[in-house]
């Protein structure tokens, strides 16, 4: 790797009108499971299922950031952010994710963006990030194509509310990781183990995420609306380059990034014959005019960018996928996730990015990017992370990426999947038996960073 210096005052500057946030989500750090009428998510059912998650964890409690975001508002005013990426809970507005609507649920978001507009902080509420109503998943969850309907319907209610003071708006997060961890492998909430049978998953989240920006777009007329996408460089191990390997990175980009990228952006499918997808309707899910839909003009593209994903080919094709996913040969640091830190995989990506869709890649913004470290340590590796990637943002940048702004993952250790609380990904630490918050060295350094960028 790239040495970089970690001193915030030397990394490259970026435009001054460059955005500086950190972002959560809701199931990660609200807690109030049961408060306020809020309604069961498939995560609510998923964890208590023996098994699914470390430890048997769960997000009852969390950060408890329901009754303490004020204490996070001050944390982020501390940090001088210019933005704060949260997620609306679907469950705690739409109770059964349709019909009636929880006035309480919204009286939350309510307060907590007044806080956030009184610390000069800009809220950018993400609508869905993967909290399902489980009363929409006993009916087929994103399977189902009414789905997407429910979704849009979810989107104008809380856009009525909050649009008023809330402009950027984020759909979707992470459609690829909902729908390959929660619907193909069963790592993630619903739990569903359909591998290439949860791809009309895919369709029905874009569809969600075009009629969704349709109907912001109608609450909120100067609404600017973007979708967090899960990017990835795709990369061959050195001693793999054969024919068989470069076609085993084709057909993985094109199911990781092609495939919720290419729809929203060039209004068409990636080529999927890699996954025996020659029926352009795949069997009837993509109907006449979905496309149009899907490619309504966003004002930006919200990347998630956490390493890159090196495979080669399928050591047993008769096993269904046509790539194996596999372990560079670098001896790159890693996290405590055992991801590989490779800062210059973000510049690879997002010059790739504006190569691969010229004039219609809207403007970037990149929506989630960090790192768990060991709890208790001096955090110099989480800094190390921090200043390496926000270097390789400014490399691109200096390519000629329009990229806006930068959220870091994230603001507070929380609830992380699977890995229940052991993962610690917070700028500040949390202690789950007292709620005590403390700021890492990372909070000093990202504090001194956007200081230093303003300054
Ligand atoms: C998700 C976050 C998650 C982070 C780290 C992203 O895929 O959007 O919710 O905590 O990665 O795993």
């Amino acid at each position: 790797m790239r040495s970089t210096s970690v001193d915030a005052a030397r990394l490259p500057r970026l435009p001054s009108e460059f955005l500086w946030g950190a972002s959560t989500a809701a199931y990660q750090i609200e807690g109030a499971a049961d408060e306020d009428g809020r309604g069961t998510s498939i995560w609510d059912s998923f964890t208590r299922r023996p098994g699914t998650v470390r430890d048997g964890h769960t997000g009852d409690v969390a950060c408890d950031h329901y009754h303490r975001f004020d204490e996070d508002v001050s944390l982020m005013r501390r940090l001088g952010l210019d933005a704060y990426r949260f997620s609306i809970s679907w469950p705690r507005i739409l109770p059964s994710g349709a019909g009636k609507v929880e006035p309480r649920g919204l009286d939350f978001y309510d307060r907590l963006v007044d806080a956030l507009l009184d610390a000069g902080i800009e809220p950018t509420p993400t609508l869905f990030h993967w909290d399902l109503p489980q009363a929409l998943e006993d009916e087929g969850g994103w399977l189902n194509r009414a789905t997407a309907d429910r979704f849009a319907a979810y989107a104008a209610v809380a856009a009525e509310r909050l649009g008023d003071r809330v402009k950027r708006w984020i759909t979707l997060n992470e459609p690829f990781v909902h729908m390959s961890l929660g619907y193909s492998l069963g790592v993630h909430a619903p739990g569903r183990t359909l591998m290439l049978g949860a791809l009309p998953v895919a369709h029905h989240q874009l569809l969600g995420h075009g009629l969704a920006t349709a109907a912001l777009r109608a609450a909120v007329p100067d609404a600017r609306v973007l979708i967090a996408n899960n990017c990835t460089p795709v990369r061959l191990r050195s001693d793999a380059r054969s024919d068989e390997d470069s076609a085993a990175a084709t057909a993985y980009d094109a199911l990781h990034n092609r495939l919720f990228n290419d729809p929203i952006l060039l209004g068409s499918y990636p080529d999927l014959s890699h996954y025996d997808m020659t029926d352009p309707s795949w069997g009837g899910v993509v109907r006449e005019g979905d496309l149009d839909t899907i490619s309504a003009p966003l004002d930006g593209l919200g990347v998630n960018y956490y390493n890159p994903t090196w495979v080669t080919a399928p050591t047993d094709p008769a096993a269904g996928l046509p790539f194996d996913l596999t372990e560079p040969q670098e001896p790159y640091q890693r996290t405590t996730c055992d991801w590989p830190v490779v800062p210059d995989g973000l510049t690879e990506l997002l010059t790739g990015l504006k190569s691969r869709y010229g004039k219609a890649l809207p403007p970037v913004w990149i929506t989630e990017n960090g790192c768990a470290q060991p709890i208790g340590s001096h955090d110099q590796a989480r800094i190390e992370y921090l200043a390496g990637h926000i270097d390789a943002v400014a490399r691109a940048v200096a390519r000629g990426v329009d990229v806006r702004g930068y959220f870091t993952w994230s603001l507070l250790d929380n609830f992380e999947w699977a890995e229940g609380y052991h993962q610690r990904f917070g700028l500040v630490e949390v202690d789950f038996a007292t709620q005590l918050r403390t700021p890492r060295a990372s909070f000093e350094w990202y504090r001194s960073l956007i200081a230093h960028q303003r300054s």
